[in-house]
């Protein structure tokens, strides 16, 4: 049954949220996890359903999965029994990929679904499939899958041309049991990037640099079991933060790396939001009128690209003119036509959003275009006078745990409802009202 989210805006958003783990790392966690034949416990899982659906094909593959809680989990990868993954769920995900550096690097096989994930724009695989051919793997696509091979894999120096995420991280995977030593030029550096080298190196492997543009990793024969938790998301703190200012609230966001979150804080703070920092919390308010600014998304330590939707909706309810320049993904705009029903003023040029600000919102019906867009609306509906539904918002569960849960206990007047149940809508006006 397909769920919606009913909002009645208005209400600062006030008191403590606790963030969960970051869904970027763990997706290339849970995928390294099954590189030893020993027994890995992961912790501060997120409790959302791209991990779930992880989970599921690593489970497929004939690995022991066990769910110890929502957040734990403990993975042997020594009962693996197939390497071909082609399910239409793992389809849906981009992180299916890691899949493939991770089966590879193991087995020297791997047979895996192209990947899908959010639609904002083309997603091209070529980084990644450079890197497993530099590392003497064969890669052919056929019928929709991606097949590698290797006799065996040699460490090589790797380029990348474009600065990818998952291209690093899935050719730390593959070459962390290569043969001799690997350099990745040109690396991403994100904090996931960095986690993911860790969990690794707690493992056994033997990679240096994780964080700088440039990863060396020395090939190790084998990987063993290991404790690890994860680091808190990046990009959900983010989002609280941003509806925190964007709602006129005070939120203390807890069980997070300030130092992340900084490019977002930077902006929060040019535009007018009080931003606190205390050791693993965040504090963030506001009460005036906020500003214009211009943002441009950039890898990391730049404005994360993941943060696009959000910032531009805060802005979208600033004075003044705004631009936000999105260099990362070439369709990451489908929202504004969405944010448009609720009355605000956003032109878009070619990857440039021009933002005049307006001075208040009005709930609407309206539609989740991915998953970060997703959670740009129910920002505009939190701050938006009257009711706003939000459909599609399967979108926003794969990388929000509990967001209407989190948002309630904020003071947020939001709900999860079945599509088309006009009772529920009722009952839920009649409730607030
Ligand atoms: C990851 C994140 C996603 C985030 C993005 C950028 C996961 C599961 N997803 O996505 O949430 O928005 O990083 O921070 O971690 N590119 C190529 N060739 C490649 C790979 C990438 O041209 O082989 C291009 C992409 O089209 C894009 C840019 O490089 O323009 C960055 O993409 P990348 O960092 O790889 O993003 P993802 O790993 O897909």
């Amino acid at each position: 049954m397909e769920n919606q989210y009913i909002i009645k805006g208005g209400t600062p958003l006030c008191g403590e949220v606790t963030i969960g783990g970051a869904k970027n790392a763990a997706l290339g966690i849970l995928a390294a996890a099954i590189m030893t034949d020993e027994t890995v416990l992961i912790d501060n899982l997120p409790d959302v359903r791209d991990i779930n659906v992880l989970l599921e094909a690593i489970r497929g593959i004939g690995a022991t999965v066990e769910r110890i809680n929502p957040h734990t989990v403990k993975i042997n990868g020594s009962t693996i029994n197939d390497v071909t993954i082609d399910y239409d769920s793992i389809r849906k995900i981009r992180a299916s990929y890691y899949l493939l550096g991770a089966l590879l690097g193991k087995y020297n096989k791997a047979d895996v679904a192209l990947p899908g994930g959010c639609d904002i724009g083309s997603r091209p695989i070529d980084q990644h499939l450079k890197g497993f051919r530099a590392l003497g793997a064969t890669v052919n696509i056929e019928y929709g899958m991606i097949n590698t091979f290797a006799d065996k894999l040699v460490g090589k120096h790797i380029y990348l041309d474009v600065v990818s995420v998952g291209a690093t991280i899935n050719i730390m995977l593959a070459a962390c049991m290569a043969e001799g030593r690997t350099v990745i030029e040109n690396a991403a550096k994100e904090p996931h990037i960095v986690d993911v080298a860790s969990f690794l190196n707690s493992m056994g492997a033997n990679i240096k640099g994780a964080g700088t543009d440039k990863i060396r990793i020395s090939g190790v024969s084998r990987l063993h079991s290991s404790e690890y938790s994860i680091i808190p998301d990046q990009i959900e703190a983010g989002t609280f933060m941003v509806a925190a200012a964007a709602t006129k609230g005070d939120v203390l966001i807890k069980n997070v790396i300030p130092r992340h979150l900084e490019a977002i804080s930077g902006k929060l703070t040019e535009i007018g939001v009080s931003v606190e920092e205390f050791d693993d919390a965040v504090r963030v308010s506001s009460n005036s009128r906020l500003c214009h600014t211009q943002i441009k998304t950039l890898p990391y330590p730049g404005f994360p690209t993941d943060m696009q939707p959000q910032i531009a909706t805060l802005l979208a309810l600033s004075s003044g003119t705004s631009t936000v320049t999105e260099s990362i993904f070439e369709n990451r705009f489908k929202y504004v036509d969405e944010l448009s029903r609720m009355g605000t003023s956003i032109k878009v040029e070619g990857n440039v959003a021009i933002i005049e600000g307006v001075d208040s919102l009005t709930g609407a019906s309206i539609t989740a275009p991915d998953l970060r867009a997703g959670a740009a609306l129910v920002i505009a509906g939190l701050v938006a006078d009257g009711y706003t539904t939000i459909d599609s918002i399967h979108y926003i569960e794969r990388g929000y745990e509990n967001f209407e849960g989190k948002m309630t206990a904020l003071g947020a007047y939001m709900q999860k409802i079945p599509v088309d149940d006009e009772r529920a809508v009722q009952k839920f006006k009649l409730k607030v009202s």
